[in-house]
C-alpha cells in the first residue's frame, strides 16, 4: 500500500486545535498544567511545537485557561517568544468548564477553509511528530475519525459503580478480555465536518476524548499505533517521567 505523505500541496487545510485550559487538579497545588515547565518551558510550548512539526498542519488553535484579558495576553507572549519553526499561524482562545467545551470553543475560532483537525491535549507534550503524521495520513486517506492507541498492560477490573467513599473496597463485576482493549492518546484526527457535528449533537455531554462522541453518532472511528511518548501528564510521577524523556532526547540529539 502506498504511504501517504501529508504535506501542504493539495492537501485539505490542517489545524490543531490544543485544550490546555484545565487547572490540573490531579498533579497537585500549582499554576495551570499547561503552563508548569519541562525542560525549563511550559508544557504547552512542548504541544504546540510538536504539532507545527507535522508539514499538514498551517494553523494551531490554543484554548487556554478562561478568565482575564490578561491570561490570554500572557499565552500569546508565550508563544510569540517560541514560534514553531514551521512558521504555522496560532491563535490563542479562552477555554470552558470542560475539555469538551474547550474543544467546541477551539473548533469555533476555526477559519471556514479548515477541513481537516486534529484534536490534541497540551497536556501530551512529548508525543513524536511520526505519531502526528500517522493520524494525519489516515484522515487523509478517508478515514473520518482516527484515534492513536497502544495496547494495555495493566490488566483491567470493572466495577459496578464509584466507591461512594474514597478508598473503600470496591467489588469487582468483570474482567474484560485485555487483548481487547486500547488505551487512546492524542492527536485524534477528524473530517471538521464530522468532529463539528458530534460536538453539536452531544454538546450536553461532557466527552474525554472527541472520538467517542463520533461514536455516538454511530460513525467509524480508526486506531493506528500510538506511541510511550505520548503519554499525557496528569499525576506528579508523569513530569518526572515527561523530564526523563527530554532529557534523553537532548543527549540523544548531541550525538
Ligand atoms: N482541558 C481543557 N479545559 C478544561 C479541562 C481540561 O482544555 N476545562 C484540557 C487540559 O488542559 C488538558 C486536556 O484537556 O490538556 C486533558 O485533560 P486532563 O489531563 O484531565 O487535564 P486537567 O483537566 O487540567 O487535569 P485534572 O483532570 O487533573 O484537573
Ligand atoms: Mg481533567
Amino acid at each position: 500500500m502506498a504511504h501517504i505523505t501529508p504535506s501542504h500541496a493539495g492537501f485539505p487545510r490542517t489545524a490543531a486545535v490544543i485544550p490546555a485550559a484545565g487547572r490540573g487538579v490531579r498533579l497537585g497545588p500549582g499554576i495551570p498544567k499547561a503552563m508548569r515547565p519541562l525542560g525549563g518551558v511550559p508544557m504547552l510550548v512542548h504541544a504546540v511545537h510538536a504539532m507545527a512539526s507535522s508539514a499538514a498542519v498551517s494553523l494551531v488553535v490554543v484554548v487556554a485557561p478562561p478568565g482575564d484579558e490578561e491570561g490570554l495576553a500572557k499565552v500569546r507572549a508565550l508563544l510569540a517568544e517560541h514560534p514553531p519553526a514551521s512558521g504555522a499561524e496560532l491563535a490563542v482562545v479562552p477555554g470552558g468548564a470542560t475539555r469538551q467545551e474547550s474543544v467546541r470553543l477551539g473548533l469555533a475560532a476555526l477559519p471556514d477553509d479548515v477541513a481537516v483537525v486534529l484534536v490534541h491535549d497540551a497536556a501530551r507534550p512529548l508525543v513524536p511528530a511520526a505519531t502526528v503524521d500517522a493520524v494525519v495520513a489516515a484522515v487523509a486517506a478517508g478515514a473520518p475519525a482516527v484515534v492513536p492507541a497502544l495496547p494495555v498492560t495493566d490488566t483491567v477490573k470493572r466495577v459496578a459503580a464509584p466507591a461512594a467513599v474514597p478508598g473503600a473496597p470496591e467489588p469487582v463485576v468483570a474482567t474484560p478480555d485485555r487483548a481487547l482493549l486500547r488505551a487512546v492518546q492524542t492527536p485524534q484526527g477528524f473530517d471538521r465536518a464530522t468532529l463539528a457535528a458530534a460536538h453539536a449533537r452531544h454538546a450536553e455531554d461532557d466527552a474525554t476524548d472527541c472520538a467517542g462522541l463520533v461514536e455516538r453518532l454511530g460513525l467509524p472511528v480508526v486506531l493506528v499505533p500510538g506511541h510511550e511518548e505520548a503519554f499525557k501528564v496528569t499525576r506528579p510521577l508523569d513530569l518526572v517521567l515527561a523530564e526523563a524523556v527530554l532529557a534523553r532526547r537532548r543527549t540523544d540529539d548531541a550525538h
